[in-house]
Order: C-alpha cells, then sequence, then structure tokens
C-alpha cells in the first residue's frame, strides 16, 4: 500500500496535537488565574463608598474597639455594620461642619441609613457565622488584614472556597486566646515572646474558649501572677464585666508555657473542643 502521508506530515500532525493541548492548558491556565484573580474576588480593591470612612484613623488614631462600630459581632452570624446614630455619637460634636461629612448628616437627618458598599460578600449558598470563629479564637485580622492600618477598607483575603478550608484543614496554626481577638498586632508565641496558658475547668455557663486564660506574663516571676490575675480581670470576649474578675480565678490555676503556634494551638483545639478536619470540611458545615 503506497504511503499517502509522508514522513514529515507525522511529525506535523504530532506536533499540532502537542500544539492543541497546550493552547488548552494555557487557556484553562488562564480562566483559572482570571477566576482567582483579584479583578473577579475583588480581593484588595477600595470600594466606591458614599464617605471616605478610615479604620486607621478611628480604630487607630482614636482608639476605638471594633465592638464599637460592630456590636453584634461575638453573638451574631453577622458583625453588623453601625447605623447613623453611632457616627453622630461624635459627629454631632465634631467635624459638624466638614463636606466630607454631607453624607451623615443628611443620612440623620433623613432618617435613611448610608448607603454603604458591601466589601465582602459572599454568595447566598455559603453560610459563614461571625460568633463561632470569634468565639473560637480565631482574631479578626486573620481574616480581614491590618483594618487599623487601612485608611480606606479593602478585602485581605479571597474569601473563596479553597481559602476557607485551607484553615479548616487545620486550624492549629490559626488559634489565638479568645482574650485576643482584637488584637490586631498578635504575633504567635515564640521563644522570645511564650504565652502561658492555663485551663480553668468547666465553668458552666461559659462557652469553652472562655474557660481557658492566657497571658503574656510569666505567672511564675514575682509579680507575674498578679499581672496574669490583672490580664484575666479583663474579661475575655463575650463575658460580661463582673461575670470573670479576679476574685472568680482560683488560685491553683496550672499555667503551661508555649514557645510555638503549633504547641499553644493544639492545646488550644483541645480546650476549645474544635472538631477534627474531616468534620470541618464537610460539606454541609458550610453549604446548608
Ligand atoms: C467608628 C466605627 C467603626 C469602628 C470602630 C470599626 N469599624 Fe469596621 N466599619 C465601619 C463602617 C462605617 C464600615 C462600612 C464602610 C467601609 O467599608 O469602610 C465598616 C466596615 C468594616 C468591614 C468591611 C465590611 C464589608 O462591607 O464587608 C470590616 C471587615 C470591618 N469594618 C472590620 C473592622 C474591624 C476588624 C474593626 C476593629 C479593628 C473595626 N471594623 C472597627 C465602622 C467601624
Ligand atoms: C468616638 C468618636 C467618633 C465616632 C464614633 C466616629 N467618628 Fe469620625 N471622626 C472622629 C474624629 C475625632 C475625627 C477627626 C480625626 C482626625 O482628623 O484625626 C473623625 C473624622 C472623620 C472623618 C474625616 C476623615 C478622617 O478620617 O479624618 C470622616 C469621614 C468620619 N470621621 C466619618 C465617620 C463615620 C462615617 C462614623 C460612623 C460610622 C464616624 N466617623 C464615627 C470621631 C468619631
Ligand atoms: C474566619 C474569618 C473571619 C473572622 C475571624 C472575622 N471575619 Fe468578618 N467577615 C468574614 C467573612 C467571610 C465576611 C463576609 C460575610 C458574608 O458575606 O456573609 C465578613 C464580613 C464582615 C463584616 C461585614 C458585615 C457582615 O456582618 O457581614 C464586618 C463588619 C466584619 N466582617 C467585621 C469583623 C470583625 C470586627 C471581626 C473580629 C471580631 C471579624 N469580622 C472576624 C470573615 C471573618
Ligand atoms: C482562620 C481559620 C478559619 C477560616 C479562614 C475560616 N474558618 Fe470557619 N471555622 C474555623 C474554626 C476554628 C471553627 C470552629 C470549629 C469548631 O468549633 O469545631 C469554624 C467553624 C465554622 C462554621 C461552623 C460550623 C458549625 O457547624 O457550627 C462554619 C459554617 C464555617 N466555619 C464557615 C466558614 C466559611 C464559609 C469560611 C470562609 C468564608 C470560613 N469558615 C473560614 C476556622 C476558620
Ligand atoms: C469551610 C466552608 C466550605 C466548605 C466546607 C465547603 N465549601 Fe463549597 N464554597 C465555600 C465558599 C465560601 C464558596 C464561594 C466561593 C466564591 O464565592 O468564590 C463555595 C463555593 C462552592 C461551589 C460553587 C463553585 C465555586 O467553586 O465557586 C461549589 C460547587 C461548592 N462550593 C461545593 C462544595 C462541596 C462539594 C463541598 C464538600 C466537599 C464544599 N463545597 C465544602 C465554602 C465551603
Amino acid at each position: 500500500m503506497p504511503q499517502i502521508f509522508d514522513r514529515s506530515s507525522n511529525a506535523l500532525a504530532r506536533m499540532s496535537l502537542v500544539l492543541t493541548g497546550l493552547i488548552v492548558i494555557a487557556l484553562g491556565v488562564t480562566l483559572d488565574q482570571l477566576q482567582r484573580s483579584p479583578w473577579v474576588t475583588r480581593q484588595g480593591q477600595r470600594a466606591d463608598q458614599p464617605i471616605p470612612f478610615s479604620h486607621e484613623h478611628h480604630v487607630q488614631g482614636l482608639g476605638l474597639q471594633c465592638q464599637y462600630c460592630h456590636t453584634t459581632v461575638e453573638k451574631s452570624s453577622y458583625a453588623g455594620i453601625p447605623p447613623t446614630r453611632t457616627c453622630m455619637n461624635c459627629h454631632a460634636q465634631i467635624w459638624t461642619n466638614a463636606q466630607l461629612l454631607q453624607p451623615v448628616r443628611q443620612s440623620w437627618a433623613t432618617g435613611q441609613s448610608i448607603p454603604w458598599v458591601r466589601v465582602h460578600d459572599l454568595p447566598d449558598f455559603v453560610y459563614f457565622n461571625h460568633a463561632i470563629h470569634v468565639n473560637k479564637g480565631i482574631g479578626c485580622e486573620t481574616c480581614h488584614g491590618r483594618v487599623d492600618q487601612m485608611p480606606l477598607m479593602y478585602a485581605q483575603n479571597t474569601l473563596q472556597m479553597e481559602w476557607c478550608l485551607d484553615c479548616h484543614r487545620n486550624p492549629v496554626k490559626n488559634l489565638r486566646p479568645a482574650s485576643e481577638i482584637y488584637n490586631m498586632a498578635w504575633k504567635s508565641p515564640s521563644d522570645d515572646h511564650p504565652v502561658w496558658c492555663a485551663a480553668a475547668g468547666n465553668k458552666s455557663g461559659v462557652p469553652t474558649a472562655q474557660s481557658v486564660d492566657c497571658t503574656t506574663k510569666n505567672p511564675a516571676t514575682p509579680g507575674g501572677a498578679e499581672m496574669a490575675a490583672m490580664d484575666m480581670a479583663t474579661p475575655p470576649v463575650g463575658v460580661q464585666a463582673g461575670g470573670l474578675g479576679a476574685a472568680a480565678i482560683p488560685a491553683t490555676l496550672h499555667f503551661e508555657k508555649f514557645t510555638s503556634q503549633k504547641q499553644l494551638g493544639r492545646f488550644l483545639v483541645v480546650h476549645y473542643k474544635i472538631r477534627n478536619s474531616r468534620d470541618l470540611m464537610s460539606c454541609e458545615v458550610c453549604h446548608r
């Protein structure tokens, strides 16, 4: 049988197969990149807000706590955006004529809320809950970045499924004492900056995360115990003032020293009663 195609066309066919393959791969990679690109996820973008509200000024400059404005973050699934009344607590007296604040005054006068543009917005088929994360030792900064250094709000992370799963797979690397949730500058323990924690036993009616007391002052040094007690006298997240005062701390607390995130994380996983990663990765957790 005579050859219809000569040798060179054989090579050509192989070549075009390889080329097609390369194009398909390139297209796939491009689409994948696009899907993850900040253009789609809006990661890092400053939204065009009706008022250029600065977290840097209000948090770092004025020392306001997150809960002053995001009042429901410890108790509900939503952190909440503050009503105009919260702004007027101060701006009825301060900067009363500033042009920048005209939309605040207008909102106050008309009773129409300020049309803030949402920066973080998960699709409706995803269930998310602030209270559980905050009460189980995940800091605002872990998910939202250094908000205290943001003149304008932007999303530090993609909020894509793979980002959620990366932590659910191994929460150990991100857990911190519940008392440090609002600390924007929290650093994982190290040899230079150890953390001491004591499990205070089962305090009935108090969520598990609150029954662990941690301090960055050595409780064994003279004065250290009092410093630790003072640290604890500040009620941790979610606990009413007076509910957990220094007087309520048992004298026999046994403090353990932690010099790495891994050690601390493992301790907290046990005492915060965090489920194993297989349970936390199951689809029903976030898609109900
Ligand atoms: C004085 C009030 C105030 C304080 C204090 C405050 N915030 Fe906000 N926050 C706002 C307002 C108003 C918005 C909506 C406008 C914007 O996105 O900038 C907002 C938006 C946000 C958003 C984005 C919401 C969205 O649309 O997705 C996050 C995240 C956030 N704040 C986190 C924090 C954290 C963390 C702290 C503490 C370190 C904090 N805020 C302290 C008033 C405040
Ligand atoms: C605890 C008091 C307080 C509250 C509450 C407060 N502000 Fe302010 N705000 C200030 C002060 C003080 C300044 C001046 C800051 C400066 O220039 O250092 C300011 C400045 C501003 C400015 C001018 C730009 C800037 O950041 O310097 C805007 C805009 C503003 N605030 C918006 C708001 C909005 C919107 C809210 C409500 C979500 C709010 N503020 C709540 C005290 C407050
Ligand atoms: C585990 C990650 C995580 C932690 C920890 C976290 N957030 Fe969020 N936050 C999110 C996600 C995800 C959204 C978007 C929720 C949505 O679209 O339904 C969000 C949305 C918000 C919003 C917009 C309003 C709302 O309720 O949806 C504010 C304000 C906010 N977070 C503040 C905070 C503050 C303050 C803290 C710390 C006390 C905090 N967040 C801790 C992930 C987190
Ligand atoms: C930095 C770590 C971290 C990130 C990021 C994170 N989570 Fe979580 N999540 C946790 C921890 C820790 C728990 C508590 C687990 C427990 O108590 O067993 C939790 C619990 C939950 C729960 C509660 C499950 C239940 O049955 O009560 C939901 C829902 C959830 N996460 C959804 C999400 C979603 C959606 C995202 C991404 C938008 C996300 N999480 C990102 C650490 C994280
Ligand atoms: C920790 C929370 C979490 C868990 C567990 C989880 N998802 Fe998701 N999933 C998300 C989030 C958040 C999104 C939205 C992503 C976005 O907006 O880009 C999402 C999106 C999706 C989508 C839409 C397509 C996409 O990729 O955006 C599908 C399909 C999906 N998830 C399937 C699953 C399946 C199947 C499982 C179980 C194997 C699962 N998810 C487990 C958080 C979770």
